[in-house]
C-alpha cells in the first residue's frame, strides 16, 4: 500500500514537471492560467475527464476521488467558490473535504518553474475554480428536469 502510494505521488510530480516544460512563457511574462488545460494536466488522471471521480489512477486510492460535477448540488444548489478554491490549495484544509490521497495544490504549484509565487499559484487555483463551476450538473439540471 505505501509503495503504492509513492508510485502515485510520482505520477503527479512528472505530471507537474511535464508542464512546467511545455507551457510556454512568453519573454519575462507567465503564460495565463487556463483552467480547462489546469484541469487536464493536474486533476483528470484521479478525477477522470468528466470530472466524476473515474480517472485512470481512481482505482488505486484508498478512497475514490470525489466526484467535482455536485460541488454546487451537494452545497444545497450554490456553487461555493471559496471553499473549493481552499480545498484545492489544501494547505488550510476544509474539515472533511480533500485530505489522503487528495494533493496539495498549493504546495505544489508553489514548485512549479517560472511561476513559483503565490499571486501565480491563486491565479491557477481561480482558474481551475471557474472551470469547474462551468461542470456543474445542477445548472444543467434546472434546464433540463
Ligand atoms: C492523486 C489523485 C488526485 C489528484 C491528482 C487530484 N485529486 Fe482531488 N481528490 C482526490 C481524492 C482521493 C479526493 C477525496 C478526498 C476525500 O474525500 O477525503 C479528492 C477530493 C477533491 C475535492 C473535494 C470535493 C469534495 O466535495 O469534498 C476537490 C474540490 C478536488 N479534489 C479537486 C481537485 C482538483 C481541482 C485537482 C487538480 C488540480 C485534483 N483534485 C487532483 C484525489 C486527487
Amino acid at each position: 500500500m505505501a509503495r503504492q502510494h509513492r508510485m502515485i505521488l510520482i505520477v503527479v510530480t512528472v505530471t507537474a514537471l511535464g508542464v512546467s516544460w511545455t507551457v510556454p512563457l512568453s519573454a519575462g511574462q507567465a503564460a495565463a492560467a487556463n483552467g480547462s488545460d489546469l484541469f487536464k494536466s493536474y486533476c483528470v488522471v484521479c478525477h477522470g475527464a468528466d470530472a466524476r471521480g473515474t480517472g485512470p489512477l481512481a482505482t488505486s486510492l484508498s478512497k475514490r476521488p470525489a466526484d467535482l460535477t455536485v460541488l454546487a448540488a451537494g452545497n444545497g444548489g450554490t456553487y461555493p467558490t471559496e471553499m473549493v478554491a481552499r480545498i484545492i490549495d489544501g494547505r488550510n484544509p476544509v474539515k472533511g473535504h480533500g485530505g489522503g490521497d487528495m494533493p496539495v495544490w498549493g504546495e505544489a504549484f508553489l514548485k512549479t518553474q517560472g511561476a513559483a509565487n503565490e499571486e501565480a499559484v491563486r491565479e491557477r487555483i481561480d482558474a481551475i475554480v471557474s472551470h469547474l463551476r462551468g461542470l456543474q450538473r445542477e445548472a444543467v439540471a434546472t434546464d433540463r428536469q
